[in-house]
């Protein structure tokens, strides 16, 4: 390798994604942080020089603007970067039913949960084809394993993620380019109050893990290659039981465990 990895991380303004980023600067990697919030960006950008003795680039951008991935790879190539790494991220979730759900909100989810995703994949993967080294770990959830009444869309995103990763990790085999999806479960992060989720039997099990461990979990899993990364016992539980329950048992399983605690 000439130069040093450069990784871009989008969502790494806070939880599992500002973690995610300091797993790669703590190992020496450049990295790209993405998300809307550029003030915390620039904190955590600053954090990372300083501690890491690495370059941290801030990528303020809305992925809820369709067809945002070209602009965002426009201003990659405009400072020059060369991005070995994809970090999918950002995301996030709601509950309520899908009637009760403003549809611009849905809208809104599909397109930085899938479309940017997918997007950023798209355009950055020839690159990493090209060069033989570098890969995309995708942040998916415990959630695209089953159906998710009231909360159908976010459900079905994360099941796209899922289905998406291990797709491509097949496509790109013994290409040096790996494909990861990271798996977590519930996380102490902003996201449980994004989605006013905090109050449900999920988040109120006690269960939910540090985004600093899932992180970690997850970055192993990458540098390992692995395709499918489920941090911690009680998720890994979870996600291998719906291989053996009827989908519509599964389904009233989430259903049950978003009701308020
Ligand atoms: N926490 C959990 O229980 C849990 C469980 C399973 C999976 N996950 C997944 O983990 C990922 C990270 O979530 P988290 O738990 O770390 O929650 P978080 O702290 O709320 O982080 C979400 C990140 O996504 C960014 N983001 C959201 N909307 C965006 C947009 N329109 N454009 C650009 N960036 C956007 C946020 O940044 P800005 O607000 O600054 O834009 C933030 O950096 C998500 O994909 C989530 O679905 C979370």
């Amino acid at each position: 390798m000439n130069s040093r990895e450069t990784v871009l991380v989008t969502g790494a303004s806070s939880g599992i994604g500002a973690e995610l980023a300091r797993c790669f600067a703590r190992s020496g990697s450049d990295v790209a942080l993405l998300a809307r919030r550029e003030e915390a960006l620039n904190e955590h950008a600053q954090s990372l020089q300083d501690t890491y003795g690495v370059a941290a680039h801030v990528l303020p951008f809305d992925l809820s603007t369709p067809g945002i991935g070209r602009e965002v790879v426009d201003r990659v190539d405009a400072l020059g970067l060369t991005i070995d790494v994809l970090v999918n991220n950002a995301g996030f979730g709601n509950r309520g039913s899908f009637v009760d759900t403003e549809d611009r909100e849905q809208l809104d989810m599909i397109n930085v949960n899938i479309s940017a995703l997918t997007h950023l994949a798209r355009l950055l993967l020839p690159g990493m084809l090209d060069r033989g080294r570098g890969g995309i770990l995708n942040v998916g959830s415990t959630a695209g394993f089953q159906p998710g009444p009231n909360m159908a869309v976010y459900y079905a995103t994360k099941a796209y993620v899922l289905s998406f990763s291990e797709a491509l990790a097949q496509e790109v085999s013994g290409s040096g380019v790996t494909v990861t999806c990271l798996a977590p479960g519930p996380t102490k992060t902003d996201f449980a109050d994004r989605a006013e989720m905090h109050d449900t039997l999920l988040f109120e099990s006690g269960a939910a893990m540090s985004p600093a461990a899932v992180a970690n979990y997850g970055y192993d899993a990458f540098r390992r290659g692995d395709t499918l990364a489920v941090p911690g016992l009680p998720n890994k539980v979870g996600a291998f039981a719906t291989r053996f329950l009827p989908r519509s048992v599964a389904s009233k399983v989430a259903a049950y465990l978003h009701r308020d605690g």
